[in-house]
C-alpha cells in the first residue's frame, strides 16, 4: 500500500465519510487529498483543509468498506499528522458524530484529545436526521492535537 497525494479522490469514499453533498462541495475544492493505493486502486483517503491560522483539519477520512478494520485508517491518520506537521501547522483537528464511539476511540489512540462539542451541528447543517445504532447523531465531537515540530 502506498499513500500519496491525488487530485482525484474517490467520490464514493467522500460520501461514505460525509453523506452531505453540500458539505463536501464546501470543502473538497479547498482541501488536499492523500489516498492509499493498492494495485492502482484507492482503498482509503483523507482530505486536509487549512482552516485558521496555523490550523488544519482532517475534514473527511474513509476506508473502503471491505478494507476497514485492517489498520488502513490508522495509517492514514498517522500520515495526515506527519503531512500537517511538515507543512508547518501547529494544530490538527478532526470532528465526528457523537454516536461514533469506536471512531472517537480510534482518533484518541492516534493522539487526538477531545476539546469540545459543536452542539446540534448535524441538526443544523444536514437535511435529514442521521440515525446510528438507533440513536440520532446530533452533535459533533471536536478533537485536536498540538503538533510539535520535528
Ligand atoms: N465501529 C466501531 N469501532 C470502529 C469503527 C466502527 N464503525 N470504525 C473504526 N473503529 C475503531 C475501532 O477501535 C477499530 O479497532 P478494532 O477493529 O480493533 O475494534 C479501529 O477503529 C480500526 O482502526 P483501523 O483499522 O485503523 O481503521 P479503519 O481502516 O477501519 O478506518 C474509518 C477507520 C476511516 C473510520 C473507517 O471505519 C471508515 O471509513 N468508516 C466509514 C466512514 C467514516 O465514518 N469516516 C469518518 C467520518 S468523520 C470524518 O471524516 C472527519
Amino acid at each position: 500500500m502506498e499513500i500519496r497525494p491525488t487530485d482525484t479522490p474517490s467520490r464514493e469514499l467522500l460520501l461514505l465519510a460525509d453523506e452531505s453533498e453540500a458539505s463536501i462541495a464546501d470543502y473538497a475544492g479547498r482541501s488536499h487529498c492523500h489516498a492509499a493505493f493498492e494495485e492502482g486502486l484507492i482503498v482509503g483517503q483523507y482530505l486536509l483543509l487549512h482552516t485558521r491560522p496555523f490550523t488544519a483539519e482532517i475534514v473527511n477520512i474513509a476506508v473502503a468498506p471491505d478494507r476497514q478494520r485492517q489498520g488502513i485508517g490508522t495509517a492514514l491518520l498517522r500520515h495526515a499528522i506527519q503531512t500537517a506537521r511538515k507543512a508547518g501547522f501547529r494544530i490538527l483537528e478532526i470532528g465526528t458524530g457523537d454516536s461514533g464511539t469506536g471512531q472517537i476511540a480510534l482518533y484518541e489512540r492516534c493522539g487526538f484529545v477531545r476539546c469540545g462539542v459543536d452542539v446540534d451541528y448535524f441538526r443544523k447543517h444536514y437535511p435529514a436526521p442521521i440515525i446510528e445504532n438507533g440513536v440520532e447523531c446530533r452533535h459533533m465531537v471536536r478533537l485536536r492535537m498540538e503538533l510539535l515540530p520535528k
